[in-house]
């Protein structure tokens, strides 16, 4: 299967998705990259502005291809520990983005705890502009997961998307746990897409967006991803999203 078959249409994105990615250490991939910058293209498409937030960037690989995806002006923030698996992860997550043409001025490393960050704290660091998409790949406990997407919630523009990592992982199963609480707990916000895995470690992402969003999202995504789309859906009961794969095949019944 070619992971690169998703481009974003962005040149300098699809350039370093198929060029720089992989040699990124990082989980993410081609795939999900391809398709979330693709959505930000969507989005500037769309008017919609606003910085991007990655919760645990790690070395940067999928942080770069965001941030390559930025409209002029806008810049991209991440939250990391910074300490796995070695304190030098933050001098190698700088270095990889000088590498990859993401500059210090559109750029901001916060080596923090995001468990311990208030809406507040988060929106200051972002000059009170509330960003447009934020990638969740911190800490994959149920409590973390939950915690933060109340603070993604609580900071998201009202066009905005969040973007989880790792679900339906069969290392991490309670994640879904925390993603029904939280859509029963926030009945205006929905599963936009789900973009299928390319290997156990380059892992299934949710697309969350506010259900005034979600037609307008779909239709873009069903518009530029139509050979992706797995034609059957995902069913959240009753809600129903895209599923976008490299395997868009049915079961074979014989
Ligand atoms: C799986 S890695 C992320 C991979 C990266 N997003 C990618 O796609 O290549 C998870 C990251 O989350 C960070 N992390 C874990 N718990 C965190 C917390 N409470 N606050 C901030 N970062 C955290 C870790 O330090 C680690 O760098």
């Amino acid at each position: 299967m070619d992971a690169l078959k998703a481009k974003s249409g962005l040149p300098e994105t699809d350039a370093y998705i198929a060029g720089g990615y992989n040699g990124v250490v990082g989980m993410s991939s081609q795939f999900a990259a391809g398709i979330c910058c693709g959505l930000l293209r969507i989005q500037t498409a769309a008017g919609v502005t606003g910085p991007v937030v990655e919760i645990g960037p790690f070395e940067g690989r999928f942080f770069i291809a965001l941030a390559k995806s930025l409209a002029p002006g806008e810049i991209a923030l991440g939250i990391d520990l910074f300490d796995w698996p070695n304190p030098q992860v933050q001098d190698r997550f700088i270095a990889n983005c000088d590498k990859h043409g993401v500059p210090a001025e559109r750029r901001i490393a916060w080596k923090t705890d995001s468990r311990k960050l208030a809406p507040e704290d988060l929106l200051a660091k972002l000059g009170g502009k509330r960003p447009r998409f934020i990638h969740i790949d911190g800490e994959h406990s149920r409590a973390a997961l939950s915690a933060d997407l109340e603070r993604a919630t609580a900071v998201l523009a009202p066009e905005g998307v969040i973007v989880l990592d790792d679900m339906l992982h069969p290392g991490y199963p309670t994640l879904m746990v925390s993603v029904h609480e939280y859509l029963e707990r926030h009945p205006d916000m929905c599963v936009l897409a789900i973009i299928d895995r390319e290997t156990i470690v380059a892992a299934t992402k949710f697309v969350l967006c506010r259900k005034a969003w979600f037609k307008r999202y779909e239709d873009a995504l069903l518009a530029d991803y139509k050979d992706n789309v797995w034609p059957l859906g995902a069913d959240f009961e009753p809600h129903w999203c895209l599923v976008l794969s490299l395997d868009t095949r049915l079961a074979a019944i014989t």
